[in-house]
């Protein structure tokens, strides 16, 4: 007999294209294939799984997906899916929350000391052979240790940043979210503050919120107006959180020191876009959670969430936990 199909998307690793394999025919399509593509429409009428990463899953996509029982998203966002249409169609959404915590605040401080030490300017000014003698005064950067950083979306990737600010770099922490977080208060004496506190007060605004109706363009003219002059902008979130003409314009204006981001509304970022040629900004082509180690576990993760889902077990990690209520139970 004929194994049922998944379709894998965009990245997901060997390790979990095999252990999809060993019960389903899974078919891997690289990003960007879509609809038009005549095997990809072929694997979706089939598939009972989807199982990738950046995939955008609507409407039309689930009217050539007469099976689908599951989408397993290779990441921790989910601003790809349509959940209502999926949750319509009693189809699950799955996602990767946890496993990539401690790896994606490592990425952002990263980004905190390359902008504030401006590391790869540096590296530039080595290589380019401009080195001539002591370090030149024009190009220091700004300290981060003890410092202020101001979280917004203190989600649990926000808590491991909150943690390597408080305990490792002696910084104040400030958040803003929906609701209090009592662990972070309490371990890193994170402090809640309403966002245009948080934003004329911090050092270091970091945003890591995720994209919904509400989050779109939350960051935009005013929002970088309150910010300091010598503060610097992160965003290892989504983009479109952010206004970017309005960003462009804090910069070139000198509202704010500089940016970090790896993550951009438009992804590949354009050629012609204004960030590429500002030297006080850091781009990065969302690489947050993309170490080989956090990958592999991720794409484990969404793997093992789908199959559960397709075996009639209850994933770890479930979207819209109501489409399950009312099917039978076998865990
Ligand atoms: C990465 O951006 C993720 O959502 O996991």
């Amino acid at each position: 007999m004929e194994k049922p199909y998944i379709l894998a998307y965009g990245r997901v690793s060997e390790e979990a294209l095999k252990r999809l394999g060993q019960d389903y025919e899974t078919v891997y399509f690289t990003q960007g294939e879509n609809l038009e593509n005549e095997r990809f429409r072929d694997v979706l009428k089939k598939a009972e799984g989807i199982v990738g990463v950046e995939l955008e899953v609507n409407e039309e996509l689930l009217e050539h997906a007469p099976a689908l029982k599951v989408v397993s998203n290779v990441a921790v966002g989910y601003d790809n899916l349509d959940v209502k249409a999926l949750s319509g169609r009693e189809i699950a959404a799955c996602h990767t929350p946890d496993v990539l915590n401690d790896t994606v605040a490592d990425a952002v401080f990263g980004m905190i000391l390359a902008s504030a030490r401006r590391i790869p300017e540096m590296d530039r000014f080595v290589k380019e052979q401009k080195w001539t003698g002591v370090m030149p005064d024009d190009k220091f950067g700004v300290d981060v240790h003890h410092k202020k950083i101001g979280i917004i979306g203190m989600g649990r990737i926000g808590e491991a940043i909150a943690k390597r600010a408080s305990l490792g770099f002696d910084m104040d922490v400030l958040y803003h979210t929906r609701s209090k977080k009592e662990k972070a208060e309490h371990e890193y004496g994170a402090v809640y503050h309403e966002l245009p506190d948080l934003l004329e007060q911090s050092d270091f605004v970091v945003l890591m919120t995720p994209l919904t109706p509400e989050t779109k363009g939350l960051m935009g003219t005013e929002e970088f107006r309150k910010m300091k002059a010598d503060s610097i902008f992160i965003n290892a979130s989504r983009g479109a959180v952010v206004d970017e003409e309005a960003l462009v314009h804090a910069l070139k204006n000198k509202e704010i020191r500089g940016a970090a981001l790896d993550v951009f509304q438009q992804e590949p970022i354009q050629p012609d876009h204004p960030f590429l040629t500002m030297e006080q900004v850091i781009t990065l082509p969302h690489l947050g959670s993309a170490t080989a180690e956090n990958e592999n576990n991720m794409s484990l993760l969404a793997a093992d969430n789908a199959l559960n889902v397709l075996k009639g077990k209850t994933p770890a990690y479930i979207i819209n936990p109501e489409i399950q209520k009312g099917r039978n139970e076998h865990d």
